[in-house]
């Protein structure tokens, strides 16, 4: 039996990944910039056991046979491809990010599992690699591989679709967990029925890719207030192309909304924030480390928070050998 336990952090894009290219491996229409929180971490342990007849999943402490079973499945199949191995494995997995409330628990779900299931069928990849790989899980994942700041290139193959490093000024997260329940529709799904019944699915996908551009040149200046802004328009542009969906769907609720109002208001008083949503009613908040009072102060009362700084890479926390 081999063993191996991996760490990895959820991530929030400032701009965005919505929609693919090629859904069979997650190559995104557009590349993407985030940055790897310091909070809410996964720990899964893949154990290869010669004499397992299927995999199993342990999941909140319970066997699953469900649908997240059989993703990990289809991704262990991955694995064992690059591999050249047939043996089964028991994954264990402890997530401390409130699953499924658009708050990137399969970011760091997937990039937990690419290292530790890499790690334990003895696979030895490199950054760009284990990013690869964990795209092929979910999307995002490719990013919460990469310590603080990342871009995921979208390119135009499995090879060249990769997160890496990008330096950035310092920077905090604000989280607001609005709603902790299972989101209506998965962010999969909507992505699938905005690509097929959007008209603005082809302004977005130009859009964003010149975000990225501005947003890159950004970190590389320094300039947070250019930053902070694409970080805000992006996002509501994304919400904006999900409402536009037929049938429509929309994850920001009245609570959501409240908190992008107070974000403005903490602007007009001279507080650099801004505001940010993945596919869930969650809303984070972009701020100088130094403004992480005024924002906390100004969202008491509206929702939960959680502070965050950029986070480590996801890394290997055990391997044994067997
Ligand atoms: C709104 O990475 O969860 O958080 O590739 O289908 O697993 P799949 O999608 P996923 O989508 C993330 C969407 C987003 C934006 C982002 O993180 O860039």
């Amino acid at each position: 039996m081999s063993t191996a336990t991996a760490i990895a952090h959820p991530n929030i894009a400032l701009v965005k990944y919505w929609g693919k290219r090629d859904s069979d491996i997650n190559l995104p229409a557009t590349g993407s910039l985030s940055m790897t929180l310091d909070i809410f971490p996964t720990t899964t342990t893949v154990t290869v056991d010669d004499a397992a007849v299927a995999d199993v999943l342990v999941y909140g402490g319970e066997e699953r046979v469900d649908g997240p079973a059989e993703r990990v499945t289809r991704f262990l199949d991955l694995v064992r491809e690059l591999a050249g191995s047939d043996r089964r494995a028991r994954v264990e997995t402890v997530n401390t990010v409130p699953s499924a409330a658009g708050l990137a628990s399969s970011a760091s779900g997937f990039a937990a599992l690419a290292v530790a299931a890499s790690a334990a069928y003895g696979l030895e990849l490199d950054t760009p690699a284990l990013s690869r790989l964990a795209r092929r899980g979910s999307g995002s994942a490719s990013r919460s591989v990469i310590p603080g700041f990342a871009i995921w290139h979208a390119g135009d193959d499995d090879a060249s679709s990769f997160a890496e490093h990008i330096d950035a000024p310092d920077l905090a997260m604000v989280v607001a967990m609005v709603e902790k329940g299972q989101k209506a529709v998965s962010s999969r799904e909507a992505m699938r029925r905005t690509i097929l019944t959007s008209p603005f699915y082809p302004a977005w996908v130009s859009s964003t890719a010149e975000s990225l551009e501005s947003a890159a040149e950004a970190c590389r200046a320094g300039d947070v207030e250019r930053l902070g802004r694409i970080t805000e328009v992006n996002a509501l542009r994304m919400h904006a192309l999900i409402q536009s969906c037929d049938p429509p769907i929309r994850y920001l609720n009245p609570t959501s909304t409240e908190i992008f109002d107070r974000v403005v208001a903490l602007r007009d008083a001279g507080v650099g924030a801004w505001a940010t949503a993945d596919a869930g009613p969650n809303v984070v908040v972009l701020t100088r480390p130094d403004d992480v009072p005024a924002v906390t102060a100004a969202l008491a009362g509206v929702a939960e928070l959680a502070v965050a700084a950029p986070g480590p890479a996801a890394s290997l926390v055990t391997r044994t050998q067997g």
